[in-house]
């Protein structure tokens, strides 16, 4: 399914206050999941109120130990300080990086604002090498746009 497809489905997710927010945010996991097939893991990070520290959420795809993961830490620990995308062709030549499991080739985490506070974050990893393009940051973008007017 193209992003262009997908993008009313997010909304209509979004916009479904018969679920609670966390409710809608695993529904979104499923969705990217299940229809791009190169997104394997697919969760939520959140702040920890003040602390310097992130907070996993709603996520699909193997479960992690990575629960809390300090400011600077990792990618998504990058992504809580510099505010801005990041996107890891290859996890291998990463320095700072967490591995959640050995068949993760590849990694995006695009932050989340509200008030244009970095509240969060959505992070994918996938098994294939190199996958993404400017296309899914844009789409991501537009994910988190989304997601920030339920927050
Ligand atoms: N790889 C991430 C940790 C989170 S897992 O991908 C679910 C990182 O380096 O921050």
């Amino acid at each position: 399914m193209t992003f262009e497809q997908l993008k009313p489905q997010v909304e209509s997710i979004i916009s479904n206050s018969q679920l609670t927010v966390n409710e809608r945010l695993l529904e979104l996991c499923k969705l990217l999941e299940t229809h791009i097939n190169y997104y394997n893991w697919v969760g939520f990070y959140f702040r920890n109120g003040d602390k310097e520290e992130l907070l996993l959420g709603p996520y699909v795809g193997a479960p992690t130990d990575h629960t809390v993961i300090p400011f600077g830490k990792g990618i998504c620990g990058q992504v809580a300080v510099s505010n801005t995308n990041f996107v890891v062709p290859d996890v291998s030549a990463q320095d700072n990086y967490i591995a959640c499991s050995i068949t993760v080739k590849a990694e995006i985490v695009i932050p989340i604002f509200v008030n244009g506070k970095n509240i969060g974050q959505i992070d994918i990893d996938s098994n294939t090498p190199d996958p993404f393009t400017e296309a899914d940051e844009r789409f991501l973008e537009f994910v988190c746009a989304k997601v920030s007017e339920i927050l």
